[in-house]
């Protein structure tokens, strides 16, 4: 949902911004631009198309700036065209601006603007901040940005250079996530903190409601009332390193073959440190997942878990659905929300809305320090690393392991319930040295054009996230299903051009997912099965066949999702098409 990057120090700035733009570009990747103060004048460039566009047409330009900003964008209002590419500027040419989010009272401003004789150039909801703060401007580009907040209604973060005073830049954070990095004599801003990490590991995540004065020598934070805060300086674990792609040719592949070290990381976390939360779930009157995507269905998963183990009643929603819904919740009840950037919107505000309704809020979060991280009542994290391929693939596995081990946590067979878990990171490397069958079978598949994927119980989240990943990244339909439905309906769609993709592990569906699976060969369906290695019957079924190895019903999803994991890839690479950053998505979803 857009990127943004700011530096001011003594170095050149356009450096730091095209890294930093370049590791911000799974958030967003239709068009870029950076604006700097060179020689006391605003430069702008922007391109169209990726950032590797605006590398180019910067090539051979001798920009000594030590101060600007940049942006790279998912379009949310005007088409995708240079006209609306970021950074916008005003009408004197004196304040550029970058932003991501949405302002929702954007067309009452620009007739309010336009009234006043300002010409608008794009049909961006940005423009107005910038004309705004122009406007506002009495010699203090704080105060300016300060009275511009209270026109502004929405969601946003943004960030604001200015001419008139060319080593400060001033940003805000309200509702799009923004990140302070401290350096000696620089000082950075990002919307996430793998774009910071080349440059320092010291980081201020913002709040919603702050403003922030970046200048070479000093940062200065305010709420929007101008009021200073002070902030403490987080110091980042994770290295550079693991936001590289480490030799592979993308990093959804590289972050599927990291599961077995960031499952080991995850389980390992929990079973030192235990979850360390002050209630039992079953205190609780109801438990209710928020989630979306891929986050959702690990929450579906969670599900069958916490039942299991804790006998508490479990609802799963959609977050963007809950949040408008009258559903009755309020004190007594736990909402675990589950979100790997901590920042998307539809899951923040609808786990605040049912906190304000009373609500205990617990999240599982993958990026430390993020909205949801700080607004939750109590936090327990993935230990996944950063992940930078748009398709979640390591942080949907570490999110089932720290499901798991909070359903498991009050049993009385927990310990051993946890050392099971243990064994999966070795399971997950078995199935991945496997992952050449698996190349194979994608590859006699990349040219058909609709998939089913069928499970039943736990399998059934399982086909729902297999059928994500490959619609996400190789733009072929597939939907997902519970295996029992089909005969309700999907059962009509089945020809030889629909491959099936069941999901078939020895577990207490086991036979009704082979009568099922018959049902498909019946309408001539050909099926392609994940089961247990060494399960003949179910291979002797199928036309393609990958197995895992045998493991207990409960810790199924964690071996059967990694060969659709691969399967989506290799279909998507053959195809050629952009693995990281397919078409039309962002990693980090901050509009509703
Ligand atoms: C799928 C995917 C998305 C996210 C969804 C939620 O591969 O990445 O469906 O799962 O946008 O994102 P988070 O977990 O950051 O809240």
């Amino acid at each position: 949902m857009c990127g943004i990057v700011g530096y001011t120090g003594s170095n050149p700035a356009l450096i730091v911004l095209l890294e930093g733009l370049e590791r911000l570009e799974y958030r967003g990747y239709d068009s870029a631009g950076v604006a700097l103060i060179e020689n006391g004048k605003l430069h702008v460039d922007k391109k169209v198309g990726k950032i590797r566009e605006l590398v180019k047409s910067l090539w051979g330009k001798d920009l000594k700036a030590t101060a600007g900003i940049g942006h790279t964008r998912w379009a949310t209002h005007g088409e995708v065209c240079e006209l609306n590419a970021h950074p916008h500027t005003d009408g004197e040419g004196n304040f550029a601006v970058v932003h991501n989010g949405i302002i929702e009272n954007y067309r009452e401003l620009r007739e309010e603007l336009e009234r006043t004789g300002i010409d608008y150039r794009s049909k961006t909801d940005t423009e107005a901040i910038v004309h705004l703060i122009a406007l506002n401007y009495r010699g203090d580009l704080l105060e300016a940005v300060i009275n511009t907040l209270k026109r502004l209604r929405g969601a946003y973060a943004f960030a604001v250079i200015t001419t008139k005073e060319p080593n400060r830049i001033i940003a805000v954070r309200y509702g799009s996530p923004l990140v302070v990095g401290i350096g000696k004599g620089e000082n950075f801003l990002a919307s996430d903190i793998p774009a910071l990490l080349p440059f320092t590991r010291d980081v201020i995540p913002l709040k919603d409601g702050e403003v922030v004065d970046l200048r070479p020598d000093g940062v200065f934070i305010y709420d929007f009332g101008g009021n200073m805060l002070t902030k403490e300086v987080m110091h980042v674990p994770w290295d550079i390193i693991s936001a590289e792609k480490g030799g592979f040719k993308h990093f959804m592949l590289k972050e599927i073959f990291e599961q077995p070290r960031t499952l080991g990381d995850t389980i390992r976390g929990y079973i030192s440190r235990d979850l360390n939360l002050p209630f039992s779930l079953k205190d609780f009157r109801r438990i209710l997942i928020v989630a979306c995507g891929t986050s959702y269905h690990a929450g579906l998963l969670g599900k069958y878990w916490i039942e299991k183990y804790v006998r508490a009643p479990v609802e799963v929603a959609y977050a963007s659905e809950v949040r408008y819904s009258d559903m009755p919740v309020g004190e007594g009840d736990l909402v675990l929300a589950i979100s790997q950037s901590g920042e998307t919107a539809d899951t923040r505000f609808s786990s605040l809305a049912l906190k304000e309704k009373g609500a205990t809020l617990l999240s599982v979060v993958n990026v430390m320090g993020s909205a949801l991280d700080r607004e939750s009542d109590y936090t327990l994290y993935t230990h996944a690393g950063p992940e930078i391929g748009v398709a979640a693939t390591k942080t949907f596995t570490a999110q089932l392991a720290v499901l798991y081990a909070l359903a498991v946590s009050e049993a009385e067979e927990k310990y051993a319930r946890m050392e099971e878990l243990l064994k999966v990171p070795h399971l997950v490397e078995e199935v991945l040295s496997r992952s050449e069958v698996m190349r194979g079978i994608a590859l006699r598949h990349a040219n058909n054009r609709d998939f089913l994927y069928l499970g039943r119980y736990l399998s059934y989240p399982v086909a729902l996230e297999g059928a994500l990943k490959l619609k996400e990244i190789s733009y072929i339909h597939a939907e997902g299903y519970p295996a029992g439905e089909m005969k309700h309906g999907p059962i009509a769609l089945i020809d030889e051009k629909m491959p099936t993709v069941a999901i078939v592990p020895k577990d207490r569906v086991y036979e009704k997912m082979l009568s099922n699976i018959e049902e498909v060969l019946a309408r001539r369906g050909k099926v392609i099965g994940v089961g247990f290695e060494g399960d003949e019957n179910l291979k002797g079924l199928c036309g393609d066949f990958i197995g895992v190895p045998e493991v207990e019903e409960d810790l199924t999803p964690f071996l059967t999702i990694i060969p659709l994991q691969l399967f989506a890839y290799y279909i998507a690479d053959y195809l050629g098409l952009d693995v990281d950053q397919p078409r039309n998505l962002a990693k980090t979803v901050t509009v509703e």
